[in-house]
């Protein structure tokens, strides 16, 4: 999949600006608060049809507009596609080949996009919630009912906490049909993170190693807040009626895959707590490696690479092995840098130089 063409209109930064790609290794260049970021967050809009993070429309829209547009060109392996972003305060639009899409479900995963950001460290040191929702999104881009599936236990769940919330009087037979239904769904979400997490820890573990060159023991961990031995469905029923009464004064749901743990871990310490910011770093990036592997195993297909400021905080044993990482990639890559130095990469390279505000394009062979 090749992203060929970007043309921006009001989006952030950019009043007006048309982009042509490398197909392999394109480099966006400037200064601090140029607009790097902001055209990774545009090319990331186009593909996966939302920014990085939920952003409010006024932010996405350039400060003084009152609509943006993008419009990108794509090599994809339905063919070439042609796809339009309207966006302004009362709707966003999205054309596929001149044609609206009312759902954007229908095209959810048409194309494959792998970010490195500064923020991915936040996946390793930050809030467990951080972690469900990646290893969640990362589950649906390769198989689609875990979408639908997160989407009825969270209206299940919100339904389940109405209830809790509006009667002290309640009695467990008045909320059993929700308990069911959270059960039911909400069994199948924790076996799929669950078989999704085997799969992924011997990649981890292995690219780990690879990337730092220290043999150390990565694992990530599930800690379920139902225990089961066998039948994971009776076993959250069981767990719902448990907690009923705990429920019931705290107006929540207080058990459920929203409320399991993901964690990492190296050499047998907890990451959250004991990684360096270098060791946070590359296994952040360790982890995206292993989604890129999982994508072409699981879809057969090579992610785009989007890479913000990915070699700040990697000695030079990692930032060596990372540009070697990327010129055996088979992919389309982009990546921001305010320093040439810094990009390693062996090959031809299209660079986007942003200075005041003006893109520079040149193509230079390193
Ligand atoms: N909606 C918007 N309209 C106009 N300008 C915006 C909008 N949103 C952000 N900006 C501007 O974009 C600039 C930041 O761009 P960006 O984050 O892409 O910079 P960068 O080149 O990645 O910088 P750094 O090297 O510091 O990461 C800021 O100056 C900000 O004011
Ligand atoms: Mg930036």
């Amino acid at each position: 999949m090749i992203l060929k063409s970007l043309t921006l209109k009001n989006f952030k930064s950019y009043a007006s600006e048309t982009f042509s790609f490398h197909d392999k290794f394109n480099l966006i260049l400037g200064e601090n608060a140029q607009g790097k970021t902001n055209l990774l967050e545009a090319i990331h809009f186009l593909l996966a049809f939302k920014p990085f993070k939920q952003l409010r429309t006024e932010e996405i829209i350039n400060f003084g507009s009152s609509e943006c547009r993008l419009k990108g060109e794509i090599e994809s392996h339905t063919g070439f596609d042609e796809v339009h972003i309207l966006l302004n305060e009362n709707h966003k639009t999205l054309k596929l080949n001149s044609k609206v899409v009312y759902k954007t479900s229908k095209v959810h995963g048409r194309y494959n996009v792998v970010s490195f950001l500064p923020s991915d460290l936040e996946l390793i040191k930050g809030s467990p919630q951080g972690r469900r929702r990646y290893i969640d999104a990362l589950i649906c881009t390769l198989d689609a009912m875990h979408l639908r599936d997160l989407k009825l236990y969270h209206r299940a769940l919100t339904q389940r906490n109405a209830v809790l919330a509006k009667a002290s009087s309640l009695t467990l037979d008045k909320i059993e049909v929700w308990d069911e239904k959270l059960a039911e769904i909400g069994s199948h979400v924790i076996s799929r993170r669950l078989e999704f997490i085997d799969k992924i820890k011997p990649q981890l573990n292995k690219i780990y190693r690879l990337t730092s060159g220290i043999d150390q023991d990565i694992q990530i961990h599930y800690k379920s807040s139902i225990e089961a031995e066998s039948d994971l469905e009776q076993a959250f029923k069981d767990a719902l009626k448990l907690r009923f009464e705990k429920d019931k004064k705290r107006f929540h749901t207080t058990v459920g895959p929203h409320r399991d743990q993901i964690s990492f871990s190296i050499a047998g310490k907890d990451a959250s707590v004991y990684a360096s910011q270098g060791e946070a770093k590359n296994l952040a990036l360790s982890l995206k490696t292993s989604e890129i592997e999982m994508i072409k195993q699981f879809l057969g297909r090579t992610p785009i690479l989007l890479l913000d400021d990915v070699t700040s905080e990697l000695d030079g044993q990692r930032k060596k092995f990372l540009f070697k990482l990327l010129e055996d990639f088979p992919g389309q890559i982009f990546i921001t840098t305010t320093d040439m130095k810094e990009i390693l990469y062996k090959g031809e390279i299209r660079v986007f130089h942003i200075k005041d505000r003006k893109v520079l394009h040149k193509q230079i062979q390193t």
